[in-house]
């Protein structure tokens, strides 16, 4: 081993605990060992603790720098929440009384209409990274409004606190109730392309524009085939939401007679690619997922919002067996928890109704599902060469999790074995647990100014 590049310092190293996914294991966990990250934010190396002194002279650092994690602390990547509406954050928690339809209409676009206002948008802007970091999203691919200017602060906000993130304004010109929300073909086209141009001369380390039609009710064939084409020249990630329930997969088919199927319509508008994160998916047939396996297109489950406003309930094992990439979503504020722990916690409990309503289905166990929360959630957006996971060159986006804090949520009984203190913080923990989160090596919460 050695120093491969002379200019690198090391900034950080932890010695403890460390857990992450991999490709072949679930969970894994490393005891006894040490991880140092470099000055640029990346792992330089993670060994066994008894490479400590050689690894100090190697790197030239200090042993006494050295960060000890404590017996019931532990460092684990960052999670990635892959579907998350930033401007939905200030009616969270309520308003889920009605079908996404009729959802939309009544509640969301009124909402999402209020950010013309940027001061408006600043305040929950502000607010939304800030809650979503402290509960360790160490990357957010967001869904902001129509609004460029206000999308545009969405991303500087993401910039100023230090959270990676996808940042998405939002293109639709029909099928709005809400006369004031909704823009022309050309004004859609022209803010999207000033929209992308403006957010990527910011030059922000980690935060890139994302191609987002709302989903094809709200976007005439014109539009989407525009963005296909915006998306694909730039070679910039796309979003949108697909089957997410059934009124809705019947008013594709009425809107777009000459596609075989949701999933066609977007494939028809080359809107499918390696870059592309779909929202939902519950009602996809098995042909459906056949083409995201072909394109590479991801999809990120939301399971709060698919039972708050009972859309449906996502089969992930079956998504899983057809290959498909697959994240999770907390998809505020169709679902109401900010916090991925949420978001794992209701995967399990869809995975468990599913093996309810039928006792061959294999259900997904926490493991599986602190993968996708993770490693899953980077493949899903085409970031896992960057992120996901432990691995020397790959960024440091990470959370220290300490499980027994005081006045905290989880009592410990001396008993416990590491990979049940894991399973105790996924199923019980919460912000209070996560005493620290790093975005590319830079110590992000507790925020500088509390
Ligand atoms: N489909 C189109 N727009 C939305 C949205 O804002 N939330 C959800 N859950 N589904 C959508
Ligand atoms: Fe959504």
């Amino acid at each position: 081993m050695s120093q491969n590049d002379t200019t690198a310092r090391i900034a950080h190293v932890f010695k403890g605990t460390f857990v992450h996914s991999t490709p072949r294991d679930a969970v894994e966990i490393l005891e006894n060992s040490v991880l140092g990250v470099d000055d640029e934010g990346k792992i330089a190396f993670i060994e066994k603790d008894e490479q400590l002194v050689s690894l100090s002279k190697i790197w030239e650092f200090e042993t006494s720098d050295v960060k000890q994690l404590g017996q019931y602390e532990f460092l684990m990547p960052g999670m990635v929440d892959t579907h998350i509406h930033a401007s939905q954050y200030s009616y969270a928690g309520t308003a889920l009384d009605l079908p996404l339809l009729e959802w939309l209409n009544t509640y969301t676009f009124p909402v999402e209409a209020k950010y013309k206002d940027l001061d408006f948008a600043n305040n929950v802007y502000t607010k939304v990274v800030r809650r979503t970091l402290k509960n360790g999203t160490t990357t957010a691919c967001y869904f902001a409004t129509i609004h460029t200017d206000a999308s545009l602060l969405l991303g500087e906000l993401a910039d100023k606190f230090g959270q990676r993130a996808l940042v998405g304004k939002v293109c639709m010109d029909c099928n709005s109730a809400v006369p004031q929300y909704k823009e022309s073909p050309g004004e859609c086209k022209a803010e999207t392309d000033r929209f992308i141009k403006e957010l990527l001369e910011k030059e922000y380390p980690n935060v890139k524009p994302v191609v987002t039609p709302r989903f094809a009710p709200s976007c005439s064939a014109s539009l989407l085939s525009e963005l296909g084409e915006i998306a694909n020249n730039n070679k910039l990630h796309i979003q949108s939401h697909i089957s997410e329930n059934k009124e809705e997969v019947e008013l594709v088919k009425t809107l777009f007679p000459g596609c075989k199927s949701y999933t066609d319509v977007y494939l028809k508008h080359n809107l499918l690619t390696d870059r592309t994160v779909m929202a939902h998916g519950c009602h996809l047939t098995d042909e459906e997922l056949e083409i995201f396996h072909e394109t590479g297109s991801a999809i990120s489950h939301c399971p709060n919002s698919n039972i708050s406003i009972c859309s449906g309930m996502l089969n992930v094992r079956n998504v899983l067996n057809h290959k498909v990439k697959l994240g999770l979503g907390t998809d505020v504020a169709g679902g109401y928890s900010p916090s991925m722990l949420d978001a794992m916690r209701r995967t399990l409990d869809t995975s468990k109704a599913l093996t309810i309503q039928d006792p061959q289905h294999q259900t997904l166990t926490f493991e599986e599902v602190f993968r996708l929360a993770t490693l899953g959630g980077s493949k899903a957006l085409s970031l896992d060469e960057q992120i996901g996971n432990f691995v020397v060159g790959k960024d440091f986006d990470a959370l220290r999790v300490n499980v027994c804090v005081p006045d905290g949520p989880i009592d410990l009984f001396s008993d416990e074995s590491p990979k049940d203190i894991l399973e105790k913080f996924l199923n019980l923990g919460d912000d209070r647990n996560i005493t620290e989160v790093y975005v590319s090596g830079r110590q992000v919460v507790p925020f500088p100014d509390t």
